[in-house]
């Protein structure tokens, strides 16, 4: 795996009668399973209110959280939104790839009110994944997808997990295999003033601050980025974190070199965060479908990727991040 989101022979699985099936069902209001190189996400017209509005019901997700605008290259992200030199940096060194841009919207119609729960911005990332740009191309205007979980559940990172998820409710499904990265994709705001991390993920704070200079402090922004709610991509069992060992009837989560044993996952045996995180929302299902009393996790450094694995732990144990 190359752990930096961008193709590497992914959406084989993908033909393209399937391909023009989930744009038909696009075009026609319906809801799509779509894969990318960070999560599946559940998939609509971006224009169409109806449309998103089912995304909403299907997932369970509180309406004032807005949505991921989905294009297919940087040139159809300039007609929807307003890009500044930041931004248009930031989006030439990491699209296509695992980064989302809050900006404001130029083009109010492309992506409607729901989609962005009534904001003057919009979050709008071109994703990594081939068969994601190559649907997204032959639809032509944006798509939003939100991650195909149900509300507060761990992001869906395989196709089997997504149907699981929020199938039922989509009118056509991508099988894209299992994603590269695993954690959703990093967001930031470029608005006045200095640009914010709002959610880390694959493209680190490093890598972003390396290109347009200091990002500012974001750990008021639940208010900006809605969706950062304390309780979030919890599995069933509680989440123990910074666990050395698991504990009676607990599943154990490990990191590095471990003997093994029942219930014990490991998210990466040679201590490789890119591993760890493409395996984390898998095994913290499989960890909880051995209905263990809780699902203890191993300490993981906070550095480079390790700072995205650490706020989604966070979250699932139900602290702030
Ligand atoms: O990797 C990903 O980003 C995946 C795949 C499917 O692309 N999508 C995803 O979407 O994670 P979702 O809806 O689960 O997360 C979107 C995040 C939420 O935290 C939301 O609050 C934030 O982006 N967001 C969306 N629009 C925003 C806006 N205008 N201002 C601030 N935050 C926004
Ligand atoms: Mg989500």
């Amino acid at each position: 795996m190359d752990g930096d989101g961008r193709d590497s022979g992914q959406g084989e699985r993908q033909g393209r009668s399937d391909r023009d099936q989930a744009v038909a069902a696009l075009r026609a209001g319906g809801l799509v399973i779509l894969p990318t190189e960070t999560v599946y996400g559940l998939a609509a017209d971006a224009a169409d209110p109806k449309a998103v509005a089912a995304i909403f019901e299907a997932k369970g997700r509180p309406r004032f959280n807005p949505l991921i605008a989905h294009v297919a290259d940087l040139a159809t992200a300039e007609k929807i939104a307003v890009f500044d030199d930041r931004a248009r940096k930031l989006a030439e060194a990491f699209w296509p790839g695992p980064m989302t841009l809050v900006l404001p919207i130029r083009d109010a119609s492309a992506v409607c009110d729901l989609a962005r729960a009534g904001l003057e911005t919009v979050a709008i990332r071109v994703p990594g994944h081939e068969g994601a740009r190559d649907m997204l191309a032959a639809f032509g205007g944006p798509v939003v997808a939100p991650s195909a979980n149900r509300s507060g559940r761990p992001s869906p990172t395989t196709y089997e997990d997504a149907i699981g998820e929020t199938g039922s409710s989509a009118g056509a499904a991508l099988d894209g295999g299992p994603c590269q990265v695993g954690l959703e994709s990093t967001v930031v705001s470029v608005l006045d003033g200095a640009p914010r991390l709002l959610r880390p993920g694959a493209v680190t704070r490093a890598q972003i601050e390396a290109l347009i200079g200091p990002l500012a402090e974001a750990a008021d922004d639940a208010k900006r980025s809605p969706g950062r709610l304390a309780v979030h991509y919890a599995p069933d069992a509680p989440v123990r974190i910074n666990a050395e060992a698991a504990g009676e009837g607990e599943a154990y989560l490990a990191f590095g070199p471990h003997a093994g044993g029942e219930r014990v996952f490991n998210l990466s045996p040679s201590g490789d965060l890119a591993e760890a995180a493409a395996n984390l929302f898998a095994f913290l299902r499989a960890a909880d479908r051995t209905k263990p009393s809780a699902i203890a996790v191993a300490a993981i450094p906070d550095e480079g990727l390790g700072e995205a694995i650490n706020d989604r732990l966070r979250r699932a144990a139900g602290f702030v991040g």
